[in-house]
């Protein structure tokens, strides 16, 4: 595992978007695992500088999400694919037809699980893997408690992220209780995972990650059994390491 400490969001941001970079460089038609959350917004920022500069093509690219809120359409200005449009897929020349996020409509969770893992499957799995952590310790929304071994799966939230994440909503009623996510499986299988996280809120969870036990009290401590992690923080969040 190799831990980079940044500055600030800036070079947070700078620094995890030249490792996306370099994967596209050297693999055009490589496969992405993206996430959403406040966390990554910066990267994508500066993929988005890059691209227009014209240092990066995006043409041959595939994305796949972590995960989605169940019950939310596309156009929900709170759903997951609403957000990757906004912040990334809009300004990039990506065929949208490549970038999949789960499908927060599909009433029927085995339905929309299963397709999903076979669109992974399909394409042969994901070579970069972007994380974001949760403050209670939850990878894509595989919150504290979630099994190891699964794939994509229907989740209840956690209060606590419930609580995390009503800052996005009108209110907290409006915060959905149910996602669909890829498994902690899923993100292991991917060849190379990239953990960003900043804030002092994070530090706690952080050093629980990467030098606690291996539980599923904290699903992120799995990352430590995963032979290529690439760990960005700021000095906030390793302030306890
Ligand atoms: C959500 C997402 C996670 C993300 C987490 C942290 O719960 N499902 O994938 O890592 O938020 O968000 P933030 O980066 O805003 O702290």
């Amino acid at each position: 595992m190799v831990i980079y400490k940044a500055k600030n969001d800036q070079d947070l941001s700078r620094k995890s978007a030249n490792i996306i970079s370099a994967q596209i460089i050297m693999k055009p038609d490589c496969v992405l695992g993206l996430a959403t959350g406040s966390s990554p917004v910066g990267t994508y920022r500066q993929l988005i500088e890059w691209y227009k500069k014209g240092d990066l093509d995006f043409s041959r690219v595939t994305t796949i999400n972590l995960d989605e809120y169940k019950g939310l359409s596309p156009d929900n200005e709170q759903s997951y694919r609403y957000f990757m449009n906004k912040n990334l897929f809009d300004h990039v020349n990506i065929d949208k037809a490549r970038t999949f996020v789960p499908d927060g409509l599909e009433p029927d969770s085995d339905k929309a699980c299963a397709r999903y893992n076979e669109i992974i499957r399909a394409h042969g799995g994901i070579d970069l893997q972007l994380l974001g952590l949760g403050r209670n310790g939850h990878i894509g929304f595989n919150e504290p408690g979630s099994a190891f071994e699964k794939e994509t799966h229907c989740v209840d939230l956690a209060e606590s992220t419930v609580e995390a994440n009503k800052r996005f909503f009108a209110s907290e009623e409006e915060v959905p209780r149910q996602a669909y996510t890829m498994g902690i499986k899923n993100i292991m299988q991917a060849k190379k995972i990239l953990l960003i996280a900043s804030g002092e809120e994070k530090a706690e969870t952080l050093k629980k990650a990467l030098y606690g036990p291996i539980t599923p009290a904290v699903p992120a401590s799995i990352l430590q059994l995963h032979g290529d992690v690439t760990v960005i923080a700021d000095e906030s969040a390793l302030s306890l390491i």
